[in-house]
């Protein structure tokens, strides 16, 4: 999809579809829009007045082949009461909408239309971003696909200038990361195990310029991470480390280093704590942290934050093999912490054990860590937002201002020390699972912390937020790549 500045009179304009967006109650049409309506001899002020018109969020009136404008259609968006609307993250999902909506009608060549106010380099990337998100489908093991896709996506009304080009680039960076990294997550675990995980790694880090090396099953044994290698013996398919690198080109001496660790579970059967046949098939996005991460250093790679990331990345499956560990079983982590593994199912915080304390080992200062880690953090936010864990607790508030910067929703969850408690083992240093009733997401955050110890550290639980069942008017059911954006723009202001 070919996405550029529109320089023509915006009635000139030729397209498919003019796209643009209307205000609830709006009926007066000035600036951008009046401009249309005036060329529109007043239709559109007569749309709005009609009643037709409501301009509820992301509802679509579509004008065919509209009076006085070049384009053979008009699009209109809703975009809500004006007092709520939050440009960037109201853009990024009119865009995809509009995207979405015409494409599923065979639409070609689009125009998007802003508005005054959202003319800068902000909403040029958030609109770039909403675009290339919405055009992901999941249609690659479909042997006839529909192949409607939209070529061309002109934007009209934006500032010219160095800057909006430079935030179409973002933009398009962040987009197409986050579709790589949805990619992955859609993949069935037997197009992609561990090794094929880090094939792409290796794929994506040559295409973009980053330096990367992959820990195999003796290097990993060599580095004794007992945690990930108990996870690991139940399945034939060797576990694999990926560590990723970012370096700024005049790199000052004593700059914090970023540590970006992302679970990749490439299925998880539960292990001999087998998990209930249905829905199990999911478990095909429990990769979707190293996923993430991956999409994350991808798109730094082009936008080049002034500080070294390193994203570490522990792959395996979580197989009930005949080597499989068992509960009971007592696992020694790489940082010589034991761990008595209660229930096997709970592996994903016993691969980040050793992930997070080798990232540690690499040199990084400050520590992110995604994971689709809990089904406790779906009772207690659904898949709304993301829960947010971390200390210290101004560590984790700035973290929450590029979460809001970037339209993502996220939820600071509790860390006290009460959760600490319920990790205890009766034998060994920690437990994998917490022994009171409750508090799942926070005792599984509690034992990563373990971990990071004193660095500071930032959890995220995307369980309940890494994929959606059912399609939104702006993006595909399916892998959602959240967190992606927070990530980025955290480590962009870093
Ligand atoms: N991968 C799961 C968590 C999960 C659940 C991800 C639903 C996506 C959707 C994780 O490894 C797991 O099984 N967690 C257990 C932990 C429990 C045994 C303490 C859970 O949440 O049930
Ligand atoms: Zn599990
Ligand atoms: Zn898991």
């Amino acid at each position: 999809m070919e996405i550029q500045l529109e320089a023509q009179a915006y009635p000139a304009i030729e397209a498919d579809a003019l796209v643009t967006y209307v205000f609830d109650k709006e009926d007066k049409f000035d600036g951008v829009l009046g401009e249309i309506d005036r060329a529109m001899d007043g239709r559109l002020s007569s749309l709005a007045k009609s009643g037709e018109l409501t301009a509820k969020p992301l509802e679509t009136v579509l004008v065919h082949f509209p009076k006085g404008l070049a384009a053979q259609r008009l699009l209109l968006v809703g975009a809500g009461k004006p007092d709520k609307f939050a440009a960037e993250a109201d853009l990024r999902k009119i865009a995809g909408t509009a995207l979405r909506f015409l494409k599923s009608r065979g639409v070609k060549r689009i125009v998007f239309l802003t508005r005054e106010g959202q003319q800068g380099p902000a909403a040029a990337q958030a609109v770039v971003e909403g675009l290339i998100v919405a055009d992901f489908e999941s249609d690659k093991y479909r042997t006839e696909k529909k192949n409607r896709a939209v070529d061309r996506v002109g934007l009209a009304g934006f500032d010219s200038g160095a800057s909006v080009n430079q935030a179409i680039e973002a933009g398009r960076a962040i987009g197409e990361s986050m579709n790589f990294a949805r990619d992955m997550i859609n993949e069935p675990s037997n197009k992609l195990t561990p090794k094929m995980l880090a094939a792409r790694a290796e794929a994506m880090a040559k295409e973009a310029g980053l330096s990367i090396e992959i820990l195999d099953e003796r290097k990993i044994a060599e580095l004794k991470m007992g945690a990930l290698i108990g996870v690991a013996q139940g399945s034939v398919e060797p576990p694999r480390v990926i560590v990723v690198r970012y370096t700024p080109a005049n790199p000052k001496p004593g700059a914090p280093v970023l540590g970006l660790v992302g679970k990749a579970v490439t299925f998880d059967t539960g292990g001999i704590s087998i998990k209930p046949a249905a829905n199990m098939e999911k478990m095909k996005y429990d990769m979707g942290g190293g996923a993430t991460m991956l999409g994350a250093m991808r798109a730094l790679a082009a936008l080049k934050p002034s500080v070294p990331v390193i994203a570490v990345i522990p792959a395996t499956e979580n197989m009930p093999g005949g080597r499989a560990q068992k509960p009971g079983d007592v696992q020694t982590a790489m940082s010589g912490k034991t761990i008595e593994v209660i229930n096997t199912d709970a592996e994903g915080r016993l691969i980040l054990a050793d992930a997070v304390f080798y990232a540690r080992k690499l040199g990084c200062t400050h520590l992110i860590d995604a994971a689709t880690l809990t089904g406790a953090i779906e009772v207690a936010l659904s898949n709304v937002h993301v829960g947010a864990f971390g200390v210290p607790r101004d560590y984790l508030d700035k973290f929450l201002e590029s979460a809001k910067a970037a339209g993502e929703k996220m939820w600071p969850m509790p860390m006290d020390e009460e959760y600490e408690e319920m990790i205890k083992s009766n034998i060994a240093d920690i437990r994998n699972t917490g022994s009171g009733k409750g508090g799942g997401a926070s005792t599984g955050a509690w034992f990563i912390k373990e971990f990071a110890e004193d660095t500071p550290w930032i959890h995220l639980d995307i369980a309940s937020t890494c994929w959606v069942d059912e399609g939104r008017p702006w993006l595909a059911k399916g892998p959602t790549g959240i967190a992606m954006r927070s990530i980025v723009d955290f480590a962009m202001k870093m």
